[in-house]
């Protein structure tokens, strides 16, 4: 399947959605069944599963004494070596597709040093996606970047969009003909979304970021999640087309887009901001989405926009273990929105739910599922969806607590093992259908 849809054109792939998408739907025969090709699958980010991602910025971060990391990521789930059996699980569970990214401080970990060992270690991955028929979906950058990197100044570095380009350049060159589908970076939009929240998450961060700058020796240190928005976007936007760009230019033909941070925003009173919210967080990235290949929506809860910030949740609604409220048809709310903003195919690349009780995980599934299946009856032109996460996994500053996985993890063993929601989605995957 990867290979048939590396190999259609790019007009083939972007163009002539509704009438295919229309037929397949019919064709599907079930009224709950998804149009043919539908890709369903489980992400993962490398630092979050890995392990041992010892030359990137969050790893130091995770190890100044004091830090506001609850735990360091460690041996994270020992994907790094244990791939091939989670692949294989993957796969077996009836999922055609794998999310996960390659991590850009084990391919450049000294600045304009690549390591070739470590592409060959991402291309026995993909290899390993394509023996168990997953199209691969791989996302450039998930938020971790190299030290040297960081020492630099990270995202608010104007020199950032040629070390990115660089590095994407290099990286598709060499996995170009192996991937599914890619994506530039996960959520760059986060740190304008950040600066929404009802509370203020930039406490600690400054003096960290100021720790971390003297051990590695130098008078900066930028990291993603605590970036200056504005200096951020000016430099992850040109990032996005150059490397882009880059992709596209082979080897390979595949489908290249931009996955971003999204909730169902919902206007809380007349004096809410709402709109302005919606351009500040994601009119520039909507756009840079518009002029790629698809839209990748990541998707957990709603928000209720006040007059200046997000209110927080609703007294009564029934909140997840990341704190915010349980809302799966935040999904379908945000699909609908989006494609009255870009005119790209859409992927539901993240969707999820943090709890320990696995039964919630299941019910939210269903009813956003649910909710994906009303926008393809309304014509809306969604390709996948892509829970996160396959694992519980290593959730950055909140450490090993939240558990978002599928599959959970014995962190002394490494044992794997199934949940019931692993089995609910595989199901609905294999039948493609709910
Ligand atoms: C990120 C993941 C994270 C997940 C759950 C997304 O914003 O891409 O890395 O683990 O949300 O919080």
């Amino acid at each position: 399947m990867a290979e048939a849809k590396a190999s259609l054109t790019r007009r083939q792939f972007v163009g002539g959605v509704s009438t295919a998408l229309a037929g397949a739907l019919a064709a599907s025969g079930a009224d709950a069944g998804f149009p043919r090709g539908f890709l369903w699958g489980a992400a993962t980010a490398a630092h979050q599963v890995e392990g041992n991602n010892v030359n990137s910025d969050e790893w130091v971060l995770e190890h100044l004494k004091p830090t506001i990391f609850a735990e360091p990521s460690g041996d994270a789930c020992d994907h790094y070596h244990r791939y091939g059996d989670d692949i294989a699980l993957l796969a077996g569970l009836g999922f055609n597709t794998y999310r996960f990214s390659i991590e850009w401080s084990r391919i450049e970990p000294e600045q304009g040093f690549f390591s070739r060992a470590e592409l060959e270690h991402y291309r026995r991955m993909l290899a390993a996606c394509h023996e168990h028929r997953l199209t691969p979906m791989v996302t450039f950058n998930h938020f971790t970047t190299p030290r040297w990197f960081a020492a630099l100044g990270g995202w608010e570095n104007p020199a950032s969009v040629d070390h990115f380009a660089r590095y994407a350049e290099r990286a598709a060159r060499h996995l170009g003909d192996l991937i599914g589908l890619a994506t530039t970076f996960n959520e760059p939009n986060l740190p304008r979304l950040l600066g929404w929240l009802s509370f203020d998450i930039s406490g600690g961060t400054g003096a960290l970021l100021q720790q971390a700058a003297r051990a590695v020796g130098s008078d900066r240190f930028g990291f993603f999640l605590f970036a200056d928005a504005e200096k951020a976007l000016a430099n992850m936007i040109p990032a996005h087309e150059r490397a882009l760009a880059a992709m596209k230019s082979g080897p390979g033909r595949f489908p290249v887009g931009v996955s971003l941070a999204m909730a169902d925003e919902q206007a809380a009173g007349p004096d809410s901001s709402r709109d302005e919210k919606r351009r500040s967080v994601y009119g520039a990235w909507l756009e840079a989405a518009g002029k790629s290949d698809f839209l990748g929506v990541q998707v957990y809860t709603r928000a209720r926009v006040g007059k200046d910030k997000d209110l927080g949740p609703e007294p009564g609604v029934e909140l997840t273990q990341m704190g915010y409220e349980f809302w799966p048809e935040a999904l379908e709310a945000v699909i609908r929105y989006s494609a009255t903003q870009v005119r790209v195919p859409m992927y539901v690349t993240e969707n999820g739910i943090g709890t320990e009780d696995d039964p919630r995980r299941i019910e939210y599934i269903r009813r956003a599922i649910a909710g994906v299946h009303n926008c393809l009856k309304a014509g809306i032109d969604v390709r996948g969806y892509i829970h996160w996460s396959l694992m519980d996994n290593y959730e950055w500053v909140f450490g090993y607590r939240p558990k978002f996985g599928l599959v959970s993890v014995d962190r002394q063993t490494q044992q794997r093992t199934l949940k019931p929601s692993a089995r609910f989605l595989g199901d609905i995957a294999r039948r493609n259908g709910l």
